[in-house]
């Protein structure tokens, strides 16, 4: 049976870092809080002229690059993105246009910092059917643009970047296993950017609000994933009929090291099988699942017959998983 196989990884980190010294002359905080409560001990910020395409693109030539591959091999071009360059166009469609992948269709996928395993779930589908036999898959986010500088409880959490993957179809032994999404959008409220759309068109009062920003209740989302990573890993794993000693690498969403932390204790997996880059990179959203994994392979850690699980949670709230044998 055809499936999706990751033939290519690539990531793009702007080169700019922001320190936990730097916020302390910036806002109330310390190195030692950020460091203690999260993990993080740096990020790194988009220059003033870099939109998401430009991350997405330079993400995606790496990517292009590994795999010996043109642009135009490309059938399809999803974009995982909640800070794409503007409303509309898709972010898809203009990194299209930089690529210049003139026989790719492209669009844009929002589940948040779910988005990329999303995508993995989308394109599976796509492939598995026959429709599409080469996709690009990149999330890629600048949530500098979109947090609160002056909120001391969310703008130390995320940064921007880009990964991306090259997806081709294979009826062969490796590729994505099984791929798992959930959603609870009762949950809404808890992390979100109100302003700019229907709801909340903009306006001198939703900037007065500071609508514009992304708003969170860091404790409740903190519960929430705990809760849906625990479920997620344990109905992924009995699903495929796998223990956790046979994962050879876990890559979770890079939101807090203590939300990483717990999911490894409770698999009993050792550290050095779980991805960590949160001190270097904090949040980037979409992009952080996808920037781990090109890490984990361009540092040769994944090897053929490995079992790698990925999974992220974000807001809606959705959570997802992917299991990969590569
Ligand atoms: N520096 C110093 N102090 C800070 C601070 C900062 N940057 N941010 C908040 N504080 C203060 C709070 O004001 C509070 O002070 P108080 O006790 O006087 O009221 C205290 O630190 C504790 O805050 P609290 O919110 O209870 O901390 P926490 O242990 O829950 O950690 C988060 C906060 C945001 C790090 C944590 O809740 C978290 O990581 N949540 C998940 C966020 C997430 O994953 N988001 C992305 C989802 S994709």
């Amino acid at each position: 049976m055809l499936k999706a196989k990751i033939i290519a990884t690539g990531s793009y980190l702007p080169e700019k870092r922001l320190t936990n010294f730097d916020f302390e002359k910036m806002i109330d905080t310390s190195d030692d809080w950020i460091t203690e409560r999260t993990g993080i001990k740096e990020r790194r910020i988009a220059e003033d002229g870099q939109s998401t395409s430009d991350l997405a693109y330079e993400a995606s030539k790496n990517a292009l690059r590994q795999a010996g591959l043109e642009a135009d091999d490309l059938d399809l071009i999803i974009v995982a993105t909640v800070t794409g360059d503007m409303i509309f166009p898709a972010t898809a469609c203009l990194l299209q246009n930089l690529l210049s992948a003139k026989k790719a269709a492209a669009f844009d996928i929002n589940a948040v910092c779910s988005g990329f395993v999303y995508g993995l779930s989308v394109a599976n589908s796509f492939i598995r059917a026959g429709t599409y036999k080469r996709i690009l898959l990149v999330g890629a986010e600048i949530y500098s643009r979109i947090i609160d500088w002056e909120d001391r409880t969310t703008c130390i959490l995320f940064g921007d970047g880009a990964g991306a993957v090259i997806l081709e179809a294979t009826d062969g032994d490796s590729g994505i296993v099984s791929t798992r999404l959930c959603s609870d959008g009762s949950l809404w409220e808890i992390l979100t950017l109100p302003g700019g759309g229907s709801k909340y068109p903009p306006s001198e009062e939703t900037i007065r609000k500071r609508l514009h920003f992304l708003k969170m209740n860091g404790k409740e989302i903190f519960k929430a994933a705990v809760k849906a990573l625990q479920t997620l890993v344990d109905d992924t794993l009995k699903e495929n009929n796998l223990k956790p000693s046979q994962l050879s690498v876990l890559i979770l969403h890079q939101a807090n090291l203590r939300i990483i932390q717990a999911a490894a204790a409770r698999l009993g997996l050792p550290m050095d099988k779980v991805v960590v880059n949160i001190d270097k990179y904090g949040n980037t959203s979409a992009a952080s699942v996808p920037i781990a994994l090109d890490e984990v392979v361009r540092a040769g850690k994944v090897k053929e017959g490995d079992y790698i699980l990925l999974e992220a949670f974000g807001g809606g709230l959705t959570w997802a998983s992917a299991l990969i044998k590569w």
